[in-house]
């Protein structure tokens, strides 16, 4: 049986949350990892708004105000992330990234807090279920446009998020370049869409020009 809709949101929290911490010691490549952390929290909040939090609010309708609420914070957490996303050169992005990591944060405490636990109280384990199935579809389907997998195959038993394979079959100078150079060298080519692509899809579109 599928995973319940409090458990697999909950786990998907997990994963974010250990996006978040990669985001705030800023190693690594900073476009790839705000690609990702885009991609997962707006597949996680597009979902829950799809398929969970109508049902919290339709089972008890003196639940809607703190839905509503839910809302408004996904609303608030998204309009962070645009401002990390928009300073990403830039020196005020240690900022904008405490202030987007602190909207989230206080968001998933009042749904560990207050609306899972209500959920929980409002429906019965087989609608929990179901919840947790739709979802779970929801979800996949959000990611799907974003090449990222979905968290059952993205998470490890142990709850890590599993990094890449990259397969080294000797490689091109793209293979060797890092994202950054990849986004660069697209920028120069002008290929559509560049700001959305993983390392793997600049790569591809840069061969296919050469
Ligand atoms: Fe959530
Ligand atoms: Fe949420």
């Amino acid at each position: 049986m599928a995973a319940d809709a409090v458990t697999l949101i909950m786990n998907d929290h997990r994963l974010l949350e250990g996006l978040l911490a990669q985001l705030r010691t800023d190693q690594g490549d900073r476009h790839a990892l705000v690609e990702e952390i885009t991609a997962r929290l707006t597949a996680h909040a597009r979902a829950e708004e799809q398929e969970v939090y109508p049902a919290i609010a339709q089972a008890d309708p003196g639940e809607k105000p703190e839905v509503d609420h839910a809302y408004d914070e996904h609303l608030q957490a998204e309009h962070e992330l645009a401002k990390v996303r928009n300073l990403i050169a830039s020196p005020h992005f240690g900022d904008a990234v405490t202030a987007f990591v602190a909207a989230v944060k206080h968001h998933v405490e009042e749904e560990e807090n207050e609306v899972l636990p209500r959920l929980r109280e409002v429906v019965d384990a087989d609608t929990l279920h179901r919840l947790g199935a739709a979802f779970a579809r929801a979800q996949a389907r959000e990611l799907a446009s974003t090449g990222f997998a979905a968290p059952d195959e993205a998470v490890d038993a142990d709850g890590h998020a599993q990094t890449e394979t990259v397969v080294d079959d000797g490689g091109d100078e793209f293979d060797k370049a890092t994202r950054d150079e990849l986004y660069e060298m697209a920028k120069k080519a002008d290929i559509a869409g560049r700001s959305g692509m993983k390392k793997e899809e600049l790569a591809k579109e840069l061969r296919k020009q050469r």
